[in-house]
């Protein structure tokens, strides 16, 4: 008999932007006329930047050419665009990161997902709450909680993120083995400082635990004192693994393009208690389960890092800041408390008492704006709700109008 794994079945319902697409199309087929303005899911709008649209064409014109064909290329990711993200992300900003240390994928929420794997059952997992679904989830299919109840699941030590400390979740009460941390955060938009990320690599080397660091949405940090890696913080590189992304900063979400980040000298420990490196673990993961990203696709993200490619990258997450600041000014105005979309894509509205997804609902029906129910995000989203700064600004300050009116 084959029996399923059981773990699945404690999973809340469907995933949570397929539930609120599934919502949007059934709302657009009682609506067909309704123009809707989507400020839900994080999805990009603006076509890849002329650089990396230059590169592709060029590599799609090599691989059509015997002498110039690549096939499979190192799963790792290739040399050439390994040693621009280290050169340009890590080392350009004091962090001693190198190319061997870069392992090209296809998506941040897949290694954020697979990353888990390392790791056995037992392990010990803290979450933000409100956090992004994909950490939560994966643990509970790798069987890592109890069941459901009361809106959490038994086992997980949830670290809420709320107004009280500016969205920045304190150290846990209980010792913990597993860290997932994510500035500027999806979905509350807020950010760390150096000392508050200190305060976490601290925990991390005094209880043997690991952090994972997903920094997306590092490209929209403008507070220059704000730190965009991990690794700008002395001793993160033993105890932090860091996930990045080319999906928000170049426009990447269609065309697929991350890496993950795991220093040579990152460890976690076996039953005996003796250090094991993860580097080469991660490494022998990779090799066996991913094939490498495209040869066109890593040569459209190497251009992110060309001279034009960075003002190019620059100018459209400064377009998609405007949007954001945009937004908040305006959300502002109908007197409403929020946080981020300064450094951040996403603004993180207080519903003033309103269900999450009622108010989703109430925006989708009277305004036909879409939005990001907090509830979605954990128990602490709940009277919350995300918008998203990915769109045109045309519609953005469509929808702000129209939000504006179905509030009124
Ligand atoms: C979001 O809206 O939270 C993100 O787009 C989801 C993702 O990047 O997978």
């Amino acid at each position: 008999m084959i029996s399923i794994n059981e773990n699945y079945l404690k999973l809340q319902a469907s995933y949570l932007f397929s539930d609120i697409a599934k919502r949007v199309a059934s709302f657009q087929e009682k609506n067909p006329d309704k123009n809707i303005i989507r400020l839900g899911i994080g999805d990009v709008t603006k076509p890849l930047p002329t650089a990396c649209i230059k590169a592709l064409h060029a590599a799609v014109d090599e691989m059509a050419n015997e002498a110039t064909f690549h096939g499979y290329g190192p799963e790792q990711g290739y040399a050439f665009l390994r040693e621009a993200i280290a050169k340009n992300d890590f080392q350009a900003r004091g962090a001693d990161i190198a190319a061997d240390e870069i392992f090209v994928s296809d998506g941040a929420k897949c290694d954020t997902g697979n990353i888990q794997e390392l790791f056995t059952t037992s392990t010990k997992i803290a979450l933000p709450d409100p956090v992004y679904p994909v950490y939560l989830d994966t643990n509970v299919m790798a069987g890592r909680t109890g069941t459901f109840s009361g809106g959490r699941y038994q086992g997980i030590t949830y670290l809420d993120s709320v107004k009280e400390n500016n969205y920045v979740p304190d150290l846990p009460k209980e010792r913990v083995d597993l860290i997932y941390l994510c500035f500027p955060n999806n979905p509350t938009g807020s950010t760390a400082t150096k000392e508050e990320l200190k305060t976490w690599v601290d925990y991390a080397h005094k209880n043997k635990a690991l952090i994972l660091f997903d920094a997306a949405y590092e490209a929209f940090i403008r507070d220059e004192s704000l730190p965009k890696s991990i690794y700008e913080i002395d001793g993160a590189k033993e105890v932090a693994i860091e996930f990045r992304s080319f999906s928000k900063s170049a426009g990447f979400t269609g065309t697929r393009c991350a890496y993950t980040v795991v220093p040579k000298v990152c460890k976690a420990f076996d039953s005996f208690g003796d250090k094991q490196l993860l580097h080469p673990l991660w490494n022998r993961r990779h090799c066996t389960k991913f094939n490498g990203v495209s040869y066109p696709i890593q040569k459209a993200a190497e251009a992110v890092y060309s001279a034009e490619g960075k003002i190019q990258t620059r100018e459209l997450t400064d377009y998609y800041l405007r949007n954001a600041a945009h937004i908040k000014a305006e959300i502002t105005n109908l007197g409403f408390d929020s946080v981020g979309g300064d450094n951040s894509p996403y603004i993180w509205i207080d519903g003033q008492g309103r269900d999450s997804w009622e108010f989703f609902d109430l925006l989708l029906n009277k305004a036909g704006v879409v939005c990001t129910p907090g509830a979605g995000f954990g128990k602490c989203g709940q009277g919350y709700i995300r918008l998203s700064a990915f769109n045109s600004y045309e519609n953005v300050v469509k929808a702000m109008e129209r939000i504006s009116e179905a509030l009124k």
